[in-house]
């Protein structure tokens, strides 16, 4: 990003930032996790960061969040370098389901009764199992440095309270799992392999954040502020067609269009993307419209994309 782009997107940012926030009050803060029910519902901030370094930002972009689905695009590409392209896919398929993100409906309507794509929870806590490591406590270590590395943020770290409190509630993922396991999709012991689930989305992340790793993505898997590459390009190339065909789980369709980028979204109102060659962003909006995604959010990347003309289609 020139320092002539970084000025204008900055100058107009905060205007474009605080007309979104009123899209808050039409959503709720997602609350089937308890402690996901405290997140500030009308908070609403955003961190554009370009490969030489500068920066935009505005609202509340120093808000900590936990990263939830958004964290499943980067196990997914962890399974990869692990297993490769035939040792995921034999366990997760590559189809947008039309279902909530928390679904369980095809595993038993489609055979074989394996997860449609690594984004939905179903296939993420396959992905899950599919982390190399000797234990679960090596699994989530290996995950958390994997997210430092592309994050440049060598403190990241979990929100045991939302890990906790996700973690004696989730029936419905506990459920999908015995599932799996019965369908012999899920290797290992299923407590296991939903603790490593559970811990990766409660790493705790700032937009700042956000946008260091999708600025990766937008390089093809290397860190243009360090140089190092990262992340095998055709896996990126992988992570970022989910991204748009399945990112923002059955409202990918609508976000295509209106947006026109890879994204992803978790419950606690973060939003992942970039423009590919050029921009890495990190959104947070609490307030959640009911498919799951940030309301404000998504008015604000509507508006963003229009205004530079970032859609890729
Ligand atoms: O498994 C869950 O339900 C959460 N840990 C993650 C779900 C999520 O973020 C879906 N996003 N829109």
């Amino acid at each position: 990003m020139s320092p002539i782009e970084t000025d204008r997107i900055q100058s107009l940012l905060p205007h474009w930032v605080e007309t979104s926030r009123q899209r808050s009050s039409q959503g709720k803060v997602a609350a089937y996790i308890p402690e996901l029910s405290k997140s500030p519902i009308d908070a609403l901030g955003v961190y554009i960061l370009g490969a030489d370094g500068t920066s935009a930002s505005a609202g509340d972009y120093n808000l900590s969040f936990t990263m939830q689905s958004i964290s499943k695009v980067f196990t997914l590409i962890l399974a990869l370098m692990d297993n490769g392209e035939e040792g995921v896919f034999s366990k997760v398929g590559m189809e947008p389901t039309g279902d909530n993100f928390n679904s369980m409906l095809k595993l038993e309507l489609v055979q074989p009764g394996i997860p449609f794509n690594p984004l939905i929870n179903a296939g993420a806590i396959v992905i899950s199992s599919l982390i190399s490591g000797h234990s679960n406590d090596e699994k989530s270590s290996r995950i958390l440095n994997f997210f430092r590395e592309l994050s440049g943020n060598d403190t990241l770290t979990y929100n045991f309270d939302v890990y906790r409190s996700e973690s004696a509630t989730a029936h419905l993922n506990r459920s999908m799992a015995y599932f799996l396991l019965d369908n012999g999709v899920l290797q290992g012991e299923v407590e296991d392999v939903l603790d490593v689930y559970f811990r990766h989305c409660a790493i705790n992340v700032t937009c700042a954040d956000l946008a260091r790793m999708a600025l990766v993505l937008a390089h093809d898997g290397t860190d243009p502020l360090t140089g190092a590459a990262l992340i095998p390009r055709r896996y990126v190339q992988i992570a970022k067609t989910f991204m748009i065909t399945c990112g923002m789980y059955n409202a990918s369709g609508e976000f295509a269009i209106q947006v026109g980028l890879p994204a992803k979204s978790g419950v606690s109102g973060g939003i992942l993307t970039m423009v590919p060659g050029r921009y890495g962003i990190g959104v947070v909006g609490p307030a959640l419209n009911r498919k799951g995604n940030s309301i404000a959010g998504v008015h604000l990347l509507e508006t963003l994309s229009r205004e530079f003309d970032w859609s890729l289609f």
